[in-house]
């Protein structure tokens, strides 16, 4: 406390107890790995770098620290707010180029920016008193085994430990939760301490970015505003009701009438063995999207396809020239041995495909959202019609990466066709994918 009030930097509770958690390090038999966790805005990086910098930097001379991060341009332009907000009281030297951070007593805080994971090799060679993680859970276990080996002191006055910060979610959620969560929630810790934290913790969020996390749904609203690490297993979308999302032309259930299509538009999920799915869709005048048909067939060449797929069009009083946007993964762009591309050879057929927006995790999270929750009152803006039966077949099926939560665990159709995720990725493409008229429309500030 001392210290932290020399330096003029005032953490708030939850940030305390963090703190007092890495004073037990310097017990002899006091942990060795403390763990600050949950939801996002907590106030975890903010304390990251106090605890380093203001407390044991100051405490023990020439202490030398290893704060690990994810590189990304915004990374490095955050770590000159949170050092120029928290060092104001604390003379030292910066030098950005090095990424090394030196105050008068000679402690050094340095900056390990990664971009892969095997480049965090490149710092563990030397030997750290102290070794900070952001974001931990974008590690694997393995790479976080390595870091903990590489952290060693020879100062008789000191501990070697390490410290993380993360949300639940990433490559890492499952160690993380069995390494830090599991012995805290069952009152079993031993060499670790995990301090849980929530958004309500961090009384500097604006309003609006709580609500920002208030406005997701699923796993990610669990994840990031209660910082809920019980979200690995199971149903992938958990909100996806049969009842609510799937529509007919008939006169049971909620009905759909294509006279109100406003924007037309089609998405591919490529394959030859695999499946070859293709979704139509539409938005109409209140955003909401309508996946209207769907075409999957296997074992076919693109001939046949692409007639299938302009009947397909043709029983909605459609032509391939008429939609917004045909859209496919980046598979059918890349050139084969004999030099062609799927897609030159639909282009032949008169369908012009371009590249989707593959990105996974976007992706599902979008349609996530769109699927809304209508237990919690969130209403949907996607729907299937029941002609749609291999996608509305697929959606509750498909389940959650063990080892990814935020992604969707990839399965293949079994010989007879039955399973798969062709269905879903095409759907994927299709709500990611934006108009590019849109997008200039906006760029021209229109
Ligand atoms: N004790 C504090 N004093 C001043 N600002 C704080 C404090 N704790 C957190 N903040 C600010 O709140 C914002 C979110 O905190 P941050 O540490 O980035 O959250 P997290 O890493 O958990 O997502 C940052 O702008 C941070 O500087
Ligand atoms: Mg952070």
């Amino acid at each position: 406390m001392d210290r932290f009030q020399a330096a003029d930097v005032i953490l708030q509770e939850r940030q305390l107890a963090a703190s007092a958690a890495a004073r037990l390090c310097d017990l002899p038999n006091g942990p060795t790995a403390i763990g600050y966790g949950g939801a996002r805005g907590g106030g975890k990086s903010h304390w990251l770098l106090a605890q380093l910098g203001a407390d044991d930097c100051q405490k023990i001379p020439a202490l030398k620290c290893l704060l690990l991060r994810k590189q990304a341009k915004s990374n490095v332009e955050n770590f000159e707010d949170f050092r120029r907000r928290l060092f104001t009281r604390l003379p030292h030297e910066f030098s950005a180029f090095r990424g090394i951070l030196t105050f008068k007593n000679g402690s050094r805080i340095v900056l390990g920016h990664y971009k892969t994971e095997s480049e965090i090799d490149n710092f563990l060679g030397i030997e750290f008193d102290v070794i900070a993680v952001e974001e931990a859970t974008t590690l694997t276990a393995r790479k976080y085994q390595d870091i903990s080996t590489c952290c060693r002191s020879s100062k008789p006055n000191w501990r070697p430990r390490i410290y993380s910060t993360t949300n639940p979610g990433g490559v890492g959620h499952a160690w993380y939760r069995t390494r830090f969560v599991l012995p805290y929630l069952e009152q079993r810790e031993t060499e670790t301490r995990f301090v849980p934290a929530r958004v309500a913790d961090n009384s500097f969020n604006n309003p609006e970015y709580r609500q920002v996390l208030e406005n997701l749904t699923g796993w990610q609203k669990r994840a990031w505003l209660d910082g809920d690490w019980d979200i690995a297993a199971g149903q992938y979308f958990t909100t996806f009701r049969r009842d609510v999302h799937v529509v007919g032309s008939g006169p049971e259930g909620p009905i759909f009438d294509e006279t109100r299509a406003v924007d037309w538009f089609c998405a591919m999920d490529y394959g030859f063995a695999h499946y070859t799915v293709v979704l139509l869709g539409c938005t109409d005048g209140d955003g909401n999207i309508f996946i209207v048909d769907e075409h999957a067939e296997r074992l076919w060449l693109p001939a046949r396809h692409a007639a299938a797929i302009k009947a397909m069009l043709g029983r909605h009083g459609l032509h391939p020239s008429m939609l917004k946007r045909f859209v496919a993964g980046a598979d059918v762009f890349s050139r084969q041995s004999d030099g062609t591309t799927v897609a030159a050879q639909y282009a032949k057929h008169g369908i012009n495909l371009r590249v989707a927006n593959t990105d996974r995790i976007n992706g599902w999270a979008e349609i996530m959202t769109r699927f809304g929750d209508v237990d919690a009152g969130i209403r949907p803006t996607l729907f299937v019609h029941e002609r749609c039966g291999r996608l509305s077949e697929t959606l509750p099926s498909l389940l959650r990466d063990p080892n990814r939560p935020e992604d969707l665990l990839k399965v293949d159709a079994d010989e007879d066709g039955i399973g798969g995720d062709d269905a879903a990725d095409a759907l994927r493409y299709l709500v990611a994918t934006k108009n590019r008229t849109i997008t200039q429309r906006k760029l021209r500030g229109l």
